[in-house]
């Protein structure tokens, strides 16, 4: 195949970006986005501090501008994400609103968002982060004033806003098998067993150079056997700057090897890398002295791993 998604189809499955808004007008960044994915993701603008910035003021530009890309390009868009603790303006996190009060809140943010996008987001990252990394739940605003049935109301919620959409559950370090995504297994299957609109769980995977965990391709069955589709939805894979020929080489392999944990894994749907290139990525703003974790350079060149995802597909 000569493209990522050419390949992809080939196999049945999806291969995604996440978009930053502001590159979209280079026509460099935009051209591989378009030609080399199937389905793409906000990489902010569809989050609660760029959609409903101030109580019911919705702002819509950005995310139209995706979906509108996708639709031009034959793309399935990737709705990320409804309720989450972070970039969640003050007026959520410091109103002071009782269970009640913030419930109807996430209620109605849902249901504006997913309603104004109904049958054009094929997946909705309905809840994001919800774990602490022992498994249990993060004391974010809507855990501790709502409870842990704030996240089976917010997938009703979505369900009931948006009936074609696909709804996900996603998180980080959820890779392997480990305390944060036994957490994640038992909230699923409980959620399962109370009839919750629940599609898929989303496995980030912001992974390090040299430490992808040994049992991610068996965790990921273990979701799969559940009746879940699993994607991996946030891939990258950092290492400490400068990079160099024989660690990119290692990335490159390793990049396949999670490619190809998802196609071993009946039940995977998808593999959506954060970025397009290293300079665009998050990566070197959150862990300083490390990046170079995507498939394209800062020159929006490919990459050694770039080659490893295509020949993995
Ligand atoms: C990141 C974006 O890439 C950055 O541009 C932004 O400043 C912060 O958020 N997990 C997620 C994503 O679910 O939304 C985050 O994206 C990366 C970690």
């Amino acid at each position: 195949a000569a493209t990522l998604r050419e390949a992809a189809e080939g196999q049945g499955v999806f291969v995604g970006t996440a978009v930053n808004d502001g590159r979209l007008n280079d026509s460099r960044y935009s051209g591989i986005a378009s030609d080399e994915f199937n389905s793409v993701t906000a990489e902010n603008v569809m989050k609660w501090e760029t959609l409903q910035p101030s109580r019911g003021q919705f702002n819509y530009a950005g995310g139209d501008r995706l979906v509108d890309f996708a639709q031009q390009n034959d793309q399935q868009v990737w709705g990320h994400t409804l309720v989450w603790h972070s970039q969640l303006p003050s007026w959520v996190s410091n109103g002071g609103f009782n269970a009640t009060q913030l419930n109807q809140i996430m209620v109605d943010h849902i249901t504006d968002v997913a309603g104004r996008w109904a049958g054009d987001i094929a997946y909705w990252d309905v809840v994001n982060e919800a774990f602490n990394e022992d498994g249990t739940f993060r004391q974010s605003v809507f855990q501790t004033t709502i409870g842990q049935q704030y996240i089976a109301n917010a997938f009703r919620a979505a369900d009931a806003a948006d009936p074609n959409a696909k709804l996900c559950i996603n998180d980080y370090n959820i890779e392997g098998d480990n305390a944060k995504s036994d957490g994640m297994y038992a909230l699923v299957q409980s959620l399962l067993s109370q009839g919750v609109p629940i599609d898929c769980v989303g496995i980030q995977s912001h992974l390090i150079l040299d430490q992808i965990p040994g049992t991610m391709q068996q965790n990921m069955q273990r979701f799969a056997d559940l009746g879940l589709e699993v994607v991996i939805t946030e891939l990258d894979i950092r290492m400490n700057t400068p990079s160099d020929a024989t660690r990119l080489a290692r990335q490159a392999t390793q990049f396949g090897q999670v490619v190809g944990y998802c196609l071993a894994v009946d039940g995977c749907s998808g593999v959506t890398v954060w970025g397009i290139s290293d300079a665009d990525s998050w990566i070197p703003d959150v862990f300083p002295g490390q990046g170079a974790a995507c498939l394209w350079d800062d020159n929006l060149n490919p990459k050694p791993a770039y080659d490893g995802v295509l020949t993995a597909l």
